[in-house]
């Protein structure tokens, strides 16, 4: 398996180019699924997660197809020729678990199996089983699937959402999208990424209002149309590499960031004495004087998001003071915390919150990549740290970040790929 080999204390200077969400990307190649016509997507990202996906697609027997041979364009539709996602795609990643809404819609039936994805906390699926239900569907768990039925159709209902989840609020905007009337989604998630899938439903024939609400009204339609649709900027590849600029001390622009997605992290980077600026065609971050800690609270967007927890950790590990970073998402999202402190970070965590004391100086090791956003973390520390750096098991890496170790090679990092 692949390694990667950090030699910390070079500052970061340059341009680095952000690419399309991985988190926009999924839920918008599982709309493929609502209609006959051709959806094209434009600005997609090269990642293991959107392989996963597109083989699950060509399970469901519809063309998925890359026109020009750069990988950034995607074409997918036609008929479904099979309602049954298998375990063995679905385990890979939990994001395949979208298909459900729009099989059910489409085709009154589908076989999902329960998903696998990062190991960080239960994650369960119940609230997009009980929007579901709420909208006629039957459903059964059997032998590790979901199985869903909608015999007379989806129906129009209102759905108060306990916790705004996103992936469940995705699955229930697609399949209210083809359901009868109207479909009220309350409590619904707010993230970038469901207001660039409700674009592009619009862009397919959907009626959907509220965008961008905790509140999303959908008048259902009988059939959506094809589109073409640029899948929005990562925010997260945006914020990772915002932290790396921060930890090494120089000076990097993002080309295509948006500080519009960013808000509660800018804030935070701020506090820590990081400045992020808008310029035009992305944003310029800079490290002022030294690092300050800052106390961060995951939430809900607009709030701290978790995708960023982890790095922001790395960064605080050297910061002049203390810091508490409190993760109210998952609940098991510190996987990250004994490797930086293999790297001579002095971080306990106490439930749900992590006390981090910043030090002077890290100290290379081998670490272990145990989820996405963790693997990206021991990444960051590497550049701030004296020695070499190992981290191990980086196929976590490989699902979501696209080239990371060429983007900050670009930018003076000294990194490379040891193949496994
Ligand atoms: C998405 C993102 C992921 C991000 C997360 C939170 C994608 C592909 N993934 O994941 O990167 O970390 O949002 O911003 O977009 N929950 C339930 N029952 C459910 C659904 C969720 O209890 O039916 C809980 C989860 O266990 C978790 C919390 O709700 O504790 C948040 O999950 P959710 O917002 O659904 O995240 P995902 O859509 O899985």
């Amino acid at each position: 398996m692949d390694k990667i080999r950090i030699r910390g204390g070079k500052p970061l200077f340059g341009e680095i180019v952000i690419g399309g969400a991985k988190n926009a990307a999924l839920p918008l190649m599982a709309a493929g699924l609502l209609t006959d016509e051709r959806l094209v997507l434009t600005n997609v990202p090269r990642l293991d997660d959107i392989r996963n996906m597109r083989q699950l697609l060509a399970n469901h027997g519809i063309a998925v197809d890359l026109p020009g041979n750069d990988g950034r364009i995607l074409s997918l539709g036609g008929p479904i020729g099979n309602t049954e996602a298998p375990y063995d795609i679905v385990r890979k990643m939990r994001a395949s678990f979208l298909v459900l809404g729009p099989l059910l819609a489409r085709m009154g039936e589908a076989r999902v199996s329960l998903p696998g994805g990062c190991a960080i906390g239960a994650r369960p699926v119940d609230l997009h089983l009980k929007g579901l239900e709420q909208m006629g569907a039957v459903i059964r768990i059997e032998g590790g699937y979901v199985i869903a039925t909608a015999p007379g159709g989806l129906r129009g209902t209102t759905i108060v959402m306990p916790f705004p989840s996103v992936g469940a609020t995705e699955n229930l905007l697609m399949a209210a999208s083809l359901a009868q009337g109207q479909t009220v989604l309350a409590n619904a998630a707010r993230e970038p990424e469901i207001s660039d899938l409700t674009d592009c439903l619009i862009a397919m024939g959907a009626r959907i209002t509220g965008r961008g609400t905790d509140k999303l009204t959908i008048e259902g339609v009988s059939s959506l149309h094809g589109a073409t649709h640029p899948i929005i900027s990562d925010r997260i590849e945006t914020g990772t590499y915002a932290c790396a600029a921060a930890i090494s001390g120089g000076e990097v622009f993002l080309r295509g960031g948006r500080g519009d997605h960013l808000g509660a992290l800018i804030r935070s980077l701020g506090e820590a004495g990081v400045e992020v600026s808008e310029r035009e065609g992305g944003l310029a971050v800079k490290r002022l004087n030294g690092l300050h800690g800052a106390d961060v609270m995951t939430e809900p967007y607009p709030g701290f998001p978790t995708d960023m927890q982890a790095q922001f950790m790395a960064l605080m590990s050297v910061a002049s003071g203390a810091s508490m970073v409190t993760e109210k998402i998952f609940e098991s999202r510190f996987m990250h915390v004994p490797e930086l402190n293999r790297m001579g970070a002095n971080i306990t965590v106490h439930g749900e919150s992590a006390i981090v004391r910043g030090v002077a100086q890290l100290s290379g090791a081998p670490v272990m990549a145990t989820d996405l956003r963790a693997s990206v973390s021991l990444i960051i520390a590497g550049l701030a740290a004296r020695g070499d750096t190992i981290v191990n098991r980086v196929y976590h890496l490989d699902r979501g970040f696209e080239a990371v170790e060429q983007k900050l090679a670009a930018c003076g990092a000294d990194i490379e790929r040891l193949p496994g």
